[in-house]
This record gives C-alpha cells, sequence and structure tokens, in this order.
C-alpha cells in the first residue's frame, strides 16, 4: 500500500500518488486517452488496434517488472474518478528515468495537465538524482499532440538514425514483375528444414546472435504461417539471401489482418548484384495476391541502401518510433 498524498488542487480535481488496488479503475482513463492515436490508420500487419489497449494484467506486471514505480507516480482524480496519470520507472539502468504511460482523458484536455503531469515526473526523477527522462515506449511520430507536448517541454529526439521507421506500399498501384537475377542465381520459397540456413544467413547480415528456435517461435509457430510467403536466394543451392512477406489473418474468420516483410538481408559479398530487389520484389509479388492493407515493412534510417531499395519499390514512410529524452 502507498500513502496517498494530496500533492495539488486544481478546482476539484485532487492529485495522489498510485496505489496498485486502484490498478482496475486506470485502465478506462489510459485507453480512453490513447482513443485517439489508436484511431489513427492502422499501419501494423500483427495486431488489430495500434496500440493495443493496455488491460489491469499489463499495469500489474508493469508494477512488478517495476517498469512503474508507484510511489513515484501521480493520478489525478475528479471527485472518486481517475481522469489522468503519469507513469514512472527507474529500473532502466544508469541515470536514466523512464517515462511510461502519460494520459489525460479526453474530457480533461486543454487545461494543462498533461504539461503539469509531465513537470511532476521530471521533478520526481530528478529528486532521486536521475539525469535524464526517457520516453519508455517509443512515441508514433503521426501523434501530433505527444509530440508537441514533448517538444515544447524540452524533450528532444535523440534516435534519428536508428529508430523504427514503418514504410507502407499501396498494392493497387504495383503492377507484378519478374524478379531479376544474374546468371547462376534463383529464388525459392521456404520448405521444411530450412530453419538452420535461414538462422544462418540473418546472424551473418544483422551480426547477431539469433538462436536456433527464434524463427519457429516467431513465425513458423504462427496459425497463419505460409511457406510460400518466404523466399531464399541460391547461388547455385548456396543460401546467400533472405526475404520474407509474413500476410497476418485474425484468427477466428481467417480473414487478412495485413502483411510485413521482415528480414531482408544478403550476405556481405553477395551485395549490389541485384539479389535484394529480386527478393523483395518476390515478397511484393506475393503480397499482391492477397491486396492486404496494411502492407508494411519496419525498418532503420541508418539502412541506406535498404530504405532507398524499398522507396524504388513504392515504399514510403508512414511513421517513425521515436525516444524522447530530456536532462534533468
Ligand atoms: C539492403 C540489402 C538487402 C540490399 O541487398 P543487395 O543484394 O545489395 O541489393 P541490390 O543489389 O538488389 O540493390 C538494391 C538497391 O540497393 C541500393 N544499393 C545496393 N548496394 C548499394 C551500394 N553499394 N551503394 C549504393 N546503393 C546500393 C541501390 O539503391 C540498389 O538499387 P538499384 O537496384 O537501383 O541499383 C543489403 O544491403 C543488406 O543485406 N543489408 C544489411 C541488412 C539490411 O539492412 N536489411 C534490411 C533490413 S530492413
Amino acid at each position: 500500500m502507498f500513502v496517498v498524498e494530496v500533492r495539488n488542487m486544481v478546482g476539484s480535481l485532487a492529485y495522489t500518488g498510485l496505489d496498485i488496488s486502484w490498478l482496475e479503475s486506470l485502465v478506462e482513463p489510459i485507453n480512453a486517452a490513447y482513443d485517439d492515436w489508436r484511431a489513427l490508420e492502422r499501419v501494423s500487419a500483427y495486431t488489430p488496434a495500434d496500440p493495443p489497449p493496455v488491460s489491469a494484467e499489463d499495469l500489474s506486471r508493469a508494477v512488478q517488472r517495476g517498469d512503474i514505480a508507484p510511489e513515484a507516480c501521480r493520478v489525478l482524480w475528479h471527485a472518486d474518478r481517475p481522469v489522468a496519470l503519469v507513469t514512472l520507472g527507474f529500473n532502466g539502468g544508469g541515470r536514466v528515468a523512464r517515462l511510461g504511460w502519460l494520459a489525460v482523458h479526453p474530457d480533461y484536455r486543454g487545461r494543462g495537465l498533461g504539461r503539469e503531469l509531465l513537470a511532476h515526473a521530471a521533478e520526481e526523477a530528478r529528486v532521486r538524482g536521475f539525469e535524464t527522462l526517457v520516453t519508455a515506449s517509443h512515441v508514433d511520430s503521426r501523434y501530433e499532440p505527444a509530440l508537441r507536448l514533448l517538444e515544447s517541454d524540452g524533450f528532444e529526439w535523440v534516435d534519428r538514425e536508428r529508430c523504427n521507421l514503418t514504410l507502407k506500399m499501396d498494392l493497387e498501384a504495383w503492377e507484378p514483375i519478374q524478379p531479376r537475377l544474374p546468371e547462376g542465381f534463383s529464388l525459392r520459397t521456404w520448405r521444411d528444414g530450412d530453419e538452420a540456413a535461414w538462422t544462418e544467413i540473418k546472424r551473418a547480415v544483422f551480426e547477431d546472435n539469433t538462436p536456433l528456435g527464434y524463427w519457429q517461435n516467431v513465425f513458423g509457430n504462427r496459425h497463419d504461417f505460409d511457406p510460400q510467403g518466404w523466399y531464399f536466394c541460391l547461388e547455385g543451392d548456396k543460401p546467400v539471401g533472405i526475404s520474407a512477406a509474413v500476410l497476418t489473418r485474425y484468427s477466428g474468420s481467417g480473414k487478412v489482418m495485413g502483411c510485413c516483410i521482415e528480414w531482408v538481408g544478403t550476405l556481405p559479398e553477395y551485395r549490389g548484384l541485384g539479389l535484394g530487389r529480386a527478393l523483395v520484389t518476390a515478397c511484393v509479388n506475393y503480397a499482391y495476391r492477397f491486396r492486404p492493407k496494411p502492407f508494411v515493412l519496419v525498418t532503420q534510417p541508418f539502412r541506406k541502401h535498404a530504405v532507398r531499395l524499398y522507396e524504388s519499390l513504392g515504399f514510403r514512410t508512414v511513421r517513425e518510433w521515436r525516444t524522447y529524452q530530456k536532462v534533468l
């Protein structure tokens, strides 16, 4: 139990700390606050609601993980109704405090409450010795009220080159074309037993340690997995490049929910030969058969060649997932 302490009064509004027995009652104001963001065009192929609505269990898990430090949060009440809140977490390591949910119910907007909650969060972090306050989840660049508030409050966008970009393509304008490959190279789709070869290429291309089993967990086990959307580029019979068009479907109806291009890469010694273009072209041709909406991919600005390739095929950036930070 946390001591409920009235911090400030604005008319009949009162600030308190966050008591975990209230988590259930915070779900409505948080979800209502994010409704107008959620109403923007859906540009994720993996979820019907973007961002997904939060539940009391999500909040409870966030408290257990330490992502929310209840004693440092503030909830704003109108009589016995919670109408706004800010959550803070201190488990990010270093001298960095993390700003979690900042939510003001639509009925209570335009009164400076968001700014006041933000100032409260900065002060709570500062008095605990933290030097910076960073947004714990990424901020959708399409959601202007959040950008305006953060930027006018001294927050800076800090991951311009490495943030995730969502690129979207309108398939109505696509004319299927035969992927072109240099002599000795071919494309083929996924076969049982391909995970080891895929993992090896992914590790080499993205310089990571992807464990065997990752592909199966994330993609192979999906109810809507379709091997026809997964491509290898081969030199002779040696796999040298990968790409996939993951077509997602609603689990009940089987209706197409969207499509996302995933894990495009060619081994370094095979770049500039047209293999990447051929792989992505095959993925777009596959997606075209289903006309998924949205048809998207996620990349990062520092991947200049990849972004150029996608743009040349008709993809356009529709969202940046930004991290904002403020020095306290
Ligand atoms: C992006 C990547 C897949 C391209 O593969 P590739 O086999 O070199 O691609 P291509 O030879 O078909 O070139 C496609 C486009 O990339 C760009 N490109 C490729 N190599 C380039 C180079 N050396 N200099 C400048 N542009 C280059 C060009 O715009 C080219 O367009 P063009 O067909 O009009 O010439 C490859 O660079 C790669 O694996 N990068 C690392 C992983 C990565 O970033 N993947 C994307 C994740 S979203």
